[in-house]
């Protein structure tokens, strides 16, 4: 069997198509290509505005920024993050200047448990950043209960769960700003590349600001250099308002093949989301009879995952994630670790062992990992897996 990756990046004649019209336009530089992206992916999320840049962790950082400048905060504000994420979700917080506060995650969604965030609130607290793990939207009213009695601002980071839903309202339905990750293998890609939307006009005015060095003005003409639009304002004052910046801003723009690229994966979206959910239930299907050693993702009835990866926890102690994760890799079947956050080299050095401070995410990082279930796969390879994990059981 070949190699069942965690990720896949399918191409087709309509990605094909829509960079070649970019590159028929002349214009590499963002336009209308990530302009329509932008704005088909925000309304897509329920959110006005979208600001397209080169990462999902560039768009982490410009919307704590954003938040930063608006609110006023200074170098002593706090920031909730979950204790188990993707490293970039609380290096962010870093880069705004703040500190992450980590709250521990539940052990059946593996996202930030609810009940764990008050005891973490103190005076400085100012925003939550709830982190939508593996495909999987949090238990966001609780959380946005929390930050409306605590009056904490919301950045939701989606990297990972793109068009999921919490009992019918889309990720980025609670955020003042929430983020995405573009990055291959997740479930759009456009190879590189992150997106931030939001409902807030302001809000996407600083954030375009910040993407491109802090620029003053954001109309189309002066963001899109060689725009046959005109800025009314440019000359208006002593400096050209094109090269006048207002902020400390940061070089986080992207480009016009990458939205072509966007723009026909969110045209293909629904086929690929479709195909993903159908691959996670038939691998259910597959490993239920292997329920005493593994903890499946729970998804269904108010929860519409979708599935950027297929997460599994160990349950038993008859075998280590190490010894179930080699013999898959033997038998071609690619795994990774559940997210371990608090145990990485750099955290560890920067905040001692905290890890026994949150067991349900040091659990989790110890004993979890997940496969693919992408839309490149089908079912002569979920069939497979399921063979090779049943191998694997019936072997120790
Ligand atoms: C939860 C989460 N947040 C943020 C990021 C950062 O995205 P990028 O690699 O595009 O910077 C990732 C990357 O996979 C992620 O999984």
């Amino acid at each position: 069997m070949k190699k069942i990756g965690v990720g896949f990046a399918s191409v087709t004649m309509l990605e094909k198509q829509y960079v070649n019209e970019a590159l028929d336009n002349s214009r590499l530089s963002a336009s209308t290509f990530v302009r329509k992206f932008e704005q088909s992916f925000a309304r897509k999320h329920g959110n006005e505005y979208g600001v397209m840049c080169n990462s999902g962790t560039s768009a982490l950082h410009i919307a704590i920024e954003t938040l930063k400048e608006t609110e006023g905060w200074d170098s002593s504000a706090e920031i909730l993050v979950p204790a188990l994420t993707f490293i970039s979700s609380a290096n962010v917080v870093l880069h705004a200047g703040l500190s992450p506060v980590f709250v521990d995650v539940d052990s059946k969604t593996y996202n930030m448990d609810p009940r764990m965030i008050e005891k973490h609130i103190t005076g400085r607290t100012k925003a939550i950043l709830p982190v939508h793990n593996f495909g999987l939207p949090c238990e966001m009213d609780s959380i946005a209960q929390i930050a409306g009695a605590y009056g904490l601002r919301i950045i939701e980071d989606c990297s990972d769960s793109h068009f999921a839903a919490l009992r019918g309202r889309t990720v980025a339905g609670w955020g003042d700003i929430s983020a995405f990750s573009l990055y291959v293998a997740h479930t759009i890609t456009t190879g590189v590349g992150g997106i931030t939307v939001t409902a807030n006009k302001r809000y996407s005015e600083i954030m375009r600001s910040l993407i491109a060095h802090g620029r003053s003005c954001t109309c189309e003409a002066c963001v899109a250099a060689n725009s046959e639009q005109v800025c009314r304002k440019r000359l208006d004052s002593d400096m050209d308002r094109r090269f006048c910046f207002e902020r400390m801003g940061y070089s986080y723009r992207i480009g016009e093949i990458e939205g072509a690229l966007g723009l026909a994966q969110l045209e293909r979206s629904d086929e690929i989301m479709s195909r993903r959910r159908s691959n996670a239930s038939r691998l259910t299907q597959l490993l239920s009879p292997f329920q005493d050693d593994l903890q499946l993702p729970i998804y269904g009835g108010e929860y519409d995952h979708t599935f950027m990866m297929y997460p599994i926890m160990i349950t038993s102690e008859r075998f280590t994630r190490k010894s179930i994760t080699e013999f898959l890799e033997r038998h071609n079947v690619e795994t990774r670790p559940l997210f371990p956050l608090l145990n990485q080299p750099i955290y560890k050095k920067m905040y001692g062992n905290i890890e026994d401070n949150y067991p349900v995410a040091k659990k989790i990082s110890r004993n979890g990992f997940y496969i693919g279930c992408h839309h490149g796969l089908g079912e002569e390879e979920l069939a497979y897996v399921g063979r090779v994990v049943g191998g694997y059981l019936s072997g120790i």
